[in-house]
Parts: structure tokens; sequence; C-alpha cells
């Protein structure tokens, strides 16, 4: 049978062995280049591959047409994969005549995803297993060939259970491979309500939590130790590696990360304590747990604290530049941001009249001022803070039909200015990018890596914004490769809730279609249906979009550098039509309703009449989510209407504090 097989590691020479073995002619070998920045510890395809005379190529990206192109070319029957890091797109999925397979080293549904043999130790697993699979688009999840199981002792460490799955691996590939061969394998679809997904791992991650179980605390240290990097923590700011521990019982009361003696070297940990009894100072040697006791001078009390952010014992807050802090975002996610305790948010806006909450936080600096104005302001925060948020841009329809060259100027040339400055200072640049990149875009959920963006004609001057917003996402983009910029793009869909826009900017039409509709009511006006009012948008609660935000700016796993995220509800989609039936019917069972004039309904009104000749619409806006769901683990709540009835409840309040003020 001819096959192509992609392939990586240990465990990839092992599939391409028991290939050979099996009488398969392998036509070509994808591998990956070695990561200078990982040890090389297993063994080489490349190697292997030359060894027997096959072809062997390391793609960047392995779904460019043009390595599609040579694989269709190739016409295997089947392709293989055994630990190949990067997804398979389902162009090539397509080729192959017998399908492709997926060796995976767990008992799949559980432990999809990266890492699935120390991701098990950590998790204190007593078995797992290698799965063959068949391949779909979606990690790990297609129907099962054959699996294997492979017990897990509380001696193994990353390494012999690495071995162990490498020796199940061949098991299962010599019962299989002749199977395959005759047409017989069996295919069992996966229970998707069992299934469990783990994301990749980095150094960072095997920072020890000393509030953990002994046990917990043993688990990360046998998942990360040797050859991975290793679990440590800080002592001050000295860093401490450790590579092999054992339990020992409980111990009298003392904070976790405690020393508690020091021959043997043993840590307080949440419950019960661990005796080091490998370890090392970092760029020292590695050493029995006692003498790296005597050579860090240890003693009896001193504290081992888990976050590398402690340095000489103090945790610094992060400061972070918000441009805009007074707007819809900025408001919400200010108050996010403060209420963690983890930031200090230094925020500039024309105005303050949404943080007037927030004004007196001991966290909180504001800054009255005009983006275009205050450069030498943003150019010393920008230098100061860690990370910058710079959310100031016209982001209301009406405005890019009646004033295109503003929304050019400030979202676009203000903002370039700031991205400039968030490269000569290496700072994290988080970066409000919009749904409206994507503009007519027909496919059913915009994807960040694969629709295309689609604007009209240049006399619809609506589509100034979302062109903008594109080319400083791709300036950014190509700062972030050409400079080490890092940055993540995000792309909000249709946030609603109290604050977005006001019921003043709704007077002159210069606001977003929700707050629009509520000045209706509030008015006695008819709502006004925009051709009809069938088209469609994914509107997403502001919290459930401030808590992804959040999520990025936390950048828990590091896996946000360099990503666009999509931060919307695909389930929350309503027609206009749909939204004012649904604010008219809260409306008229509003307890105030009777303050208001009469419900004047709903009109249709064409779009030149309503924006003016310039003005372009799209029929439906629905994100993709997985980046956010993967990466993030961030999964919207908040059902639309919810939000219809609060952000309803927040304006008719702020109508009646106007009256009482008048
Ligand atoms: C908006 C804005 O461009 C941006 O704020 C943002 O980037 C993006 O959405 C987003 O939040 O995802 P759009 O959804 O077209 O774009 O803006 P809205 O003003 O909220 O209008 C939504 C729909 O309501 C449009 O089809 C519009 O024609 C319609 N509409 C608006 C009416 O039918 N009647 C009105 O009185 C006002």
């Amino acid at each position: 049978m001819k096959t192509i097989v992609l392939a990586y590691h240990n465990i990839g020479c092992i599939g391409i062995n028991a290939l050979l073995d099996h009488g398969y002619e392998i036509q070509a070998v994808f591998t990956h280049e070695d990561d200078p920045h990982e040890a090389v510890w297993f063994e080489s395809v490349a190697e292997l591959a030359a060894a027997n005379g096959i072809p062997v190529y390391a793609p960047e990206d392995i779904n460019h047409p043009l390595w599609v192109e040579r694989i269709r070319n190739l016409a295997p029957d089947q392709i293989f994969s055994f630990y190949y890091r990067h997804m398979v797109g389902p162009e090539i999925l397509a080729i192959p005549s017998q399908g492709c397979m997926n060796l995976h080293g767990s008992l799949l549904p559980r432990y999809r995803g990266r890492c699935p043999v120390n991701w098990a130790l950590v998790n204190g697993e007593t078995e797992t297993g290698v799965t063959l699979h068949h391949m779909t688009p979606r990690p790990d999840d297609g129907d099962i060939v054959g699996q294997k199981q492979v017990s897990i002792h509380e001696t193994d460490t990353a390494l012999t259970l690495h071995h162990k799955i490498g020796t199940a691996a061949e098991g299962l590939l010599a019962a299989l491979l002749p199977e395959i061969l005759a047409g017989r394998a069996p295919r069992i679809p996966q229970d998707n309500a069992m299934a469990s997904y783990f994301g990749g791992r980095r150094p960072e991650d095997g920072q020890i939590d000393w509030t953990r179980s002994a046990h917990d605390v043993r688990n990360l240290i046998r998942a990360v130790t040797r050859p991975y990097p290793g679990a440590f923590s800080f002592l001050g700011t000295r860093k401490c590696l450790f590579w092999d521990v054992a339990e020992t019982p409980s111990v009298p009361d003392a904070p976790p990360g405690t020393i508690l003696s020091i021959d043997p070297l043993c840590i307080a940990c949440g419950t019960d304590a661990v005796e080091v009894r490998y370890g090392q100072e970092e760029n020292g040697l590695y050493m029995r747990g006692t003498q790296l006791a005597q050579e860090m001078k240890l003693a009896p009390g001193m504290l081992f604290d888990g976050k590398t952010e402690s340095v000489v014992g103090v945790r610094r807050k992060r400061h972070i530049l918000i441009l805009g802090v007074n707007g819809f975002i900025g408001n919400h996610l200010s108050k996010r941001l403060l209420d963690s305790g983890r930031y200090e948010v230094h925020g500039m806006d024309l105005r303050s009249d949404c943080i007037q909450d927030l004004i007196a936080h001991p966290d909180f600096h504001y800054k009255e001022g005009d983006i275009s104005i205050m450069r030498e302001w943003i150019e010393y925060h920008v230098r100061k803070c860690d990370i910058v948020l710079p959310l100031v841009a016209i982001a209301t329809p009406i405005e890019y039909v009646r004033n295109p060259l503003r929304v050019f100027e400030l979202d676009f040339e203000e903002n370039l200015r700031i991205v400039r400055y968030c490269v000569k200072y290496k700072k994290r640049l988080i970066f409000p990018s919009t749904s409206e990149v994507y503009g007519m875009c027909a496919d059913d959920e915009f994807d960040e890596d694969r629709s295309n963006f689609v604007l009209g004609p240049i006399h619809k001057q609506r589509w100034i914004y979302s062109c903008s917003k594109q080319m400083l996402d791709r300036v950014i983009w190509a700062y972030g490769k050409t400079q080490g910029l890092p940055f993540t793009i995000f792309r909000p869909f249709n946030w609603v809730g109290p604050k977005l826009d006001s019921l003043k900017s709704a007077r002159i039409g210069s606001s977003r279609v929700i707050t629009q509709f509520i000045l209706n009511l509030v008015e006695g006006s008819p709502i006004r249906l925009v051709d009809g009012g069938l088209q469609k948008r994914c509107f997403t609660d502001y919290r459930d979009g401030v808590e992804c935000l959040f999520k990025i700016i936390e950048d828990k796993n590091g896996q946000c550098n360099g990503q666009i995220f999509n931060i919307g509800n695909p389930d929350n989609e309503y027609s206009m039509a749909d939204l004012a039936d649904i604010l008219r019917e809260k409306f008229a069972a509003h307890p105030r309703r009777s303050q208001f004039p009469p419900d004047s309904g709903t009109e249709c009104i064409e779009a030149r009449t309503y924006y003016g000749d310039g003005y372009q619409d799209v029929q439906h806006r629905r994100p993709s989510i997985r980046l956010s769901q993967k990466i993030l683990g961030w999964t919207p709540t908040v059902p639309f209407e919810q939000s219809v009835a609060e952000t309803l409840e927040y304006f008719l309040n702020s109508v009646a504090v106007v009256e009482t003020q008048e």
C-alpha cells in the first residue's frame, strides 16, 4: 500500500519501522525541523527516513497549496501520522483513498490534544494508553481503529511512561497494520461525552504551587522531570529545579512552601510535605537534596514562593495602559482588572462619565486627554506599562459614512503611532480589531485563520472602518513576524450591555443598534428596520466578552502571543426584527412602562435613506470561536434575552437619573 507518513519523535520512528516491517511502501516522510529551544532527546525521524532512502520534508505549513498539490500528485492510498505536531487540513485529509490515521498517546476520547503523557502524570492517572484513530480536521476526535492500555506506576516519569507508550504503540501497530492492509480494521466512533482536551505545555508551566497536596506536587515533578524542563520554584530571586521528590506524611502547621528541615530537605505542601531527593539551582549542578540545601544555604523556616513575579518577596501588579478607558469596553474591562487585584490601570479618555465608580480606586490612574494631542504622555506610559490596549476608535457605522476621513485618521493613523511605540519599547499590545474586518464574507462562520475579507467598492465608504482595522491587523502581524512585537488581536462581535454608546449619541444616529432601538422606545418614535431588518448579528454580552479579554490579558497558558481571537456568541444570532420584537416585549412588561410614550411600532426604511449612499451591509456575521475555546478555554454563557433586559434596564434608569437631575 502506498503511504505517506507524517512523523516526529520516537513514536514517529516506531511508526515508520512498523510500516516498513509490514510491507507498506512509504513514498515520503514529513517531519519537523528540531526546535533550537527544545532539548532533543528523542530519535530523529529525518535520519531514519534518510537511512531507508525515503524522501523527507519539513514544510513550515504542510497545508500550503503547494504541498497539498505535491501530496496529491503522489496519490497515496493512505496517510499515517505519528506524533506529527501540526494540524492537517481537510484538503490533505481528502487525498488518500483509504483515509488518514493518527497514533495518539492516550486512551481516546480522554486526553485529546497536546502532551497527553505529561498531562496524564500531572493529573495522577493510573492508566493511559495509545490509540490509532481516523483523522478529522479536529484534534483526535475521529473513529478509533484500535487501542492498547498502559498502566502508570507511581514511580513512572514522563520518560519511562513515554517508553511504555512506545512499546504499546509497537504492539498495537503490529496487531492493526495487517488488518488495515486486509481492509478488515474496525472503526468505532468516539464517545464525545467522555472526551477531555488538554493544550500544550511550556517550561513556565512547571512552576510548583506549594498549596497543592504533596501528592499533586510530586505528580507535577515526575511529569516534567528530565529530559523535560523540570518543575521549579523561587526562593527570593533564586530559581531552584526539583528533579525527584518523595511524599512524606503530614507535618506540623507551616505555610505551604516552608522549608521544614535541611537533612533531609523537606518542604511543606498544602497537605503533607515532600522530601527533595534530587534537585539543582538554576545554572548549577544536579545533586542530592541535602547537598542542595547546603550549597544554597537553606535553613528551616525559609519559604519557597510559587510565583516568578515575586522578586525579593514582593509580588508586583502588572501595569496596563488603556486608551479610551471611558468607552464601552474600556470601562467594563477596567473594572474587571481592578476587581482581580492583579493590575494597575492607567487610562486616558476625553471624558470620565462612565468610570466615576473607578476613579477613586487606588490602582486606577486616570488622565483626561485626547490621544492625538497627548503624545508624550502616551509614549511615556507605553514605556512604563507592561501591556497596552489602544481602544480609541470611532465604531458606529453612520460615522463611517458621514466622517470617513476622521475614521481613517483616528482608527488607523493615531493607532498606528501607538502600535509603533509598542514596537519601540517591546511592550505587549492587545489590539481591538473588529468583526467588521470580515465584511460581507459568505462563510457560515467567520474564522480567524481561514475566512476571506470581502469589502464593497470604494464609493461604499462604510468599509473604511473595516479596511483601516484590517490594515492595522496586518501591520501588527508584520511587526510581530519581523520585529518580535508581542501582540494579541481580538475581534468583538456585536457586544451589548449597559454603557454601549449613549441615548445622547443615539439621538444623532451615532450609536449601535440596540441603543438606537431603546431610544426609539423611550421617545415613542418608531423603530426603524433598515432594509426590513432581516440582517442578522450574533450579539455578545459584555460580561462574556470582557471575561474572554481578561483571559487574553492574563495569558495563563502563554499561548496568546501572535494569536487572533474572535470574541462573540454564535448561539445568540438574531435578526434586527427579532431584536425589535424582544425589546418591545420587555419594554411593554417593564414596571416603569407607563412613564414613557406609547409604542409606535416598527417601520421599514431603505438603507440609503437611513445611512446615505455610502452604506452597504452584511446579512449575517457569525463567529467561529474554536480558537477562543481551545486556547483560552472560554465559552460565552449569557443568553441574549438577559443581555437585552439588562441593557434596557440600564438605559431606562439613565433616563430617570437625567430627569431627576433636571
Ligand atoms: C458594528 C460596528 O461597526 C462596530 O461597532 C463593531 O465593530 C461591530 O458592529 C461589532 O460590534 O461587531 P453593525 O453590527 O453593522 O457594526 O452596527 P449596528 O449599528 O449595531 O447595526 C446593526 C444592524 O442594525 C445593521 O444591519 C443596521 O443596518 C441595523 N440598524 C441599525 C437598524 O435596522 N436600525 C437602526 O436604527 C440602526
